[in-house]
């Protein structure tokens, strides 16, 4: 064990897990407000989901698009999240949103700006309203993440902060109950750091599937170490995938498929929609510009699925790909997106004026999208279940705080708004910050009482067999069993008792807890992730594992067999969460956005 890095003394210590906008936000003002901080970080500051944002963050400012306020943001936030948001933690999420637009601009951040000089606002699926501030065009995330960072190393350049970039967090420490320091891996030795309380804002867990939109540090580490400390979590059922991720054609095909749809539709399973390589989501804000989605016969097929038809709450948008493909048998597919008529619209230099770097993107990637249509696909993209916290970022264990994605507040019920993910991690990583610092009363005592029906620490026993020897634990990273390669696209059969890997965990999850579930497929998955926990045992971090990839399979095993559980308690259809065998949570119920355009 090595020294612990020096915190200042005699202020209130505050450690800080994830450089993505909830963990850069709340250390910032921590600090400001004069805690001592250490911030972890397990690659470099801007590795995250973060820097990777595009469309930007909702708000409703002074200057709101006409027809505009608070209360809509409310409602559709409510409504995409279809019913089963927090209402409280909605209304705090909209109400405060102007005053951390604020924060941010104060750390540097900046927004673009119309013609009539006020914020120019973007519209996204399902929003009333345009209300999406975004910055250098479809670079959101990259330019609020370089202005935090910037405020974050000009505070390490001065004493205030200290920062600790490769590090990688393993365990959470408790002391009599409450969290009071973290384990971590940096340089390939293991390390342990005290403070008074913790803020976990390690984000999603976009690697538990073949097919994401996420970086490679998203691997729920947060979560898996979150439940080790015996924190609740809760939603886990409800991953929500983009309908539009990039997919390339005629290249090597190494993810997983949809499962138990092609059988449906008749066909064979040959590829798996293309998402492979360097993931690359087109914003929806591209659709709320007025692109529109095109089948391979060139039919818009979208009005056919729901009133709102392209800007349609994202889970509709993405199952109803989904549908669509398995109905023209070819479930494994993909569609396209026409922006080309957005150029006609809006004129020429439109789309490489407002989306730069989608636009050099999908050139590279061989389209020209003023001409061309482009393949698109769902992917997973964010993970609404999380941590369950409070609305003061409190979770269930005394002294740990969690924010962003890997938080529950509530806010973001069964499927998210889009843009309203870099919102909550503001809005509430400042409030877990206040309440550190300054206590606070909204839900009842300290350190506990959450405002969500919290699923209890899960019993993470397994019934099958436990002795294995350690070096069976990962055997894909040597040998795989014989007729099972390591890259195998075989995710559609278990029969050969396919081994644990990661890759092998990623393409089981795609092929049966994807998009489009059902029980059958989902008990097929809960039976194989049984099989690989009794093997690998990710409910307990073995002492002294000092193999940073190791720990991260682990946790995305954890992850994921949560997950499936989850699925599989809730039998009817919601949100992001659909059922074969019970389809009929009904998305048409939900009422149309009246939309007001500027
Ligand atoms: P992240 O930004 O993911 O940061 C997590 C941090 O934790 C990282 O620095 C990571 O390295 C670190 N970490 C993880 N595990 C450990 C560990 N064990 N030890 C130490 N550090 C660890 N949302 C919007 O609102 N608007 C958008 O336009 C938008 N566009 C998106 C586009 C893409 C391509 C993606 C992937 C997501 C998008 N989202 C968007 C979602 C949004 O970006 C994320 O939900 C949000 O950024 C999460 O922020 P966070 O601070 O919680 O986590
Ligand atoms: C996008 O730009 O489509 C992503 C927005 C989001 O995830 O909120």
């Amino acid at each position: 064990m090595s020294r612990e890095p020096a915190f200042r003394p005699r202020v209130p210590r505050l450690i800080v897990v994830g450089s993505g906008i909830a963990g850069l936000y709340a250390s910032l003002l921590a600090v400001d407000s004069g805690a001592s901080v250490v911030l972890l970080t397990k690659g470099e500051l801007n590795e995250s989901n973060t820097w990777y944002a595009q469309g930007g963050i909702s708000a409703v400012l002074d200057r709101p698009a006409p027809g505009d306020t608070i209360a809509a943001h409310v409602q559709d936030t409510l409504q995409a999240g279809a019913g089963h948001c927090d209402a409280a933690a909605v209304q705090v999420l909209c109400t405060e949103a102007r005053h951390d637009i604020a924060g941010l601009q104060r750390f540097g951040a900046h927004f673009d700006i119309a013609g009539d000089g006020g914020p120019a606002l973007g519209l996204e699926a399902a929003h009333s309203a345009p209300r999406i501030l975004h910055a250098g065009g479809d670079a959101t995330g990259a330019r609020i993440a370089a202005a935090l960072i910037r405020s974050v190393l000009a505070r390490q350049a001065d004493g205030k902060i200290t920062l600790l970039s490769g590090a990688q967090a393993t365990a959470l420490r408790l002391s009599s109950g409450r969290v009071d320091g973290v384990e971590y891996l940096r340089d390939g030795r293991q390390h342990t750091l005290m403070g008074d309380a913790l803020l976990l804002a390690t984000g999603g867990a976009g690697q538990v599937f073949a097919q994401t939109t996420n970086p490679a540090v998203a691997t729920a580490d947060g979560l898996a170490l979150a439940v080790r400390a015996g924190a609740a979590v809760a939603d886990l059922e409800f991953f929500q995938f983009h309908p539009t991720c990039l997919a390339q054609e005629g290249r090597v095909q190494e993810g997983g498929v949809q499962e138990g749809w092609a059988e449906e539709a008749g066909a064979t399973r040959d590829t798996n929609n293309g998402l492979n390589g360097e993931p690359l989501l087109i914003s929806e804000a591209v659709r709320g510009e007025g692109a529109v989605l095109v089948d391979a016969g060139g039919r818009r097929f979208m009005t056919a699925y729901h009133r709102d038809a392209e800007l349609a709450p994202r889970d509709v948008v993405s199952r109803s790909i989904a549908l669509h493909l398995a109905k023209l048998g070819d479930p494994n597919g993909h569609v396209y997106l026409d922006a080309r008529v957005i150029e006609q619209a809006k004129g020429p230099g439109f789309l490489a004026r407002r989306f730069p770097t989608l636009t050099r993107r999908i050139l590279d990637a061989g389209f020209d999208w003023t001409r061309d249509l482009v393949p698109v696909a769902p992917a997973a993209h964010y993970w609404m279940g999380g941590v369950v916290t409070d609305l003061l970022g409190r979770t269930t264990v005394p002294g740990l705080y969690a924010a962003g994605e890997v938080a529950c507040t509530g806010v973001q019920g069964a499927n998210r708004l889009a843009s309203n993910s870099l919102l909550e991690g503001l809005v509430f990583g400042r409030r877990a910050v206040e309440s550190f610092l300054f206590g606070g009363s909204d839900w009842g005592a300290p350190g506990g009482a959450p405002p969500r029906t919290p699923h209890d620490p899960p019993n993470l026993a397994s019934s099958a067999d436990e002795g294995l020897a350690p070096s069976e634990l990962f055997p894909s990273n040597t040998a795989a069993e014989p007729g099972v390669s390591a890259g195998s696209t075989a995710a559609s059969s278990d029969g050969g008792k396919e081994v644990f890997s990661r890759e092998a965990l990623r393409r089981l999850m795609t092929a049966k807890a994807g998009v489009l579930r059902s029980g059958k497929l989902l008990t097929e998955a809960a039976e194989t992730l049984d099989r690989w926990t009794a093997v690998v045992h990710p409910d307990a971090v073995p002492a002294g594992n000092a193999d940073p990839v190791g720990h991260e399979d682990r946790n995305l095993l954890l992850a994921a067999r949560l997950l499936v559980a989850a699925a599989l308690d809730r039998t009817e259809s919601l949100g992001a969460h659909y059922r074969s065998d019970e389809p009929e949570e009904a998305y048409a119920l939900r009422p149309k956005a009246s939309l007001v355009r500027d």
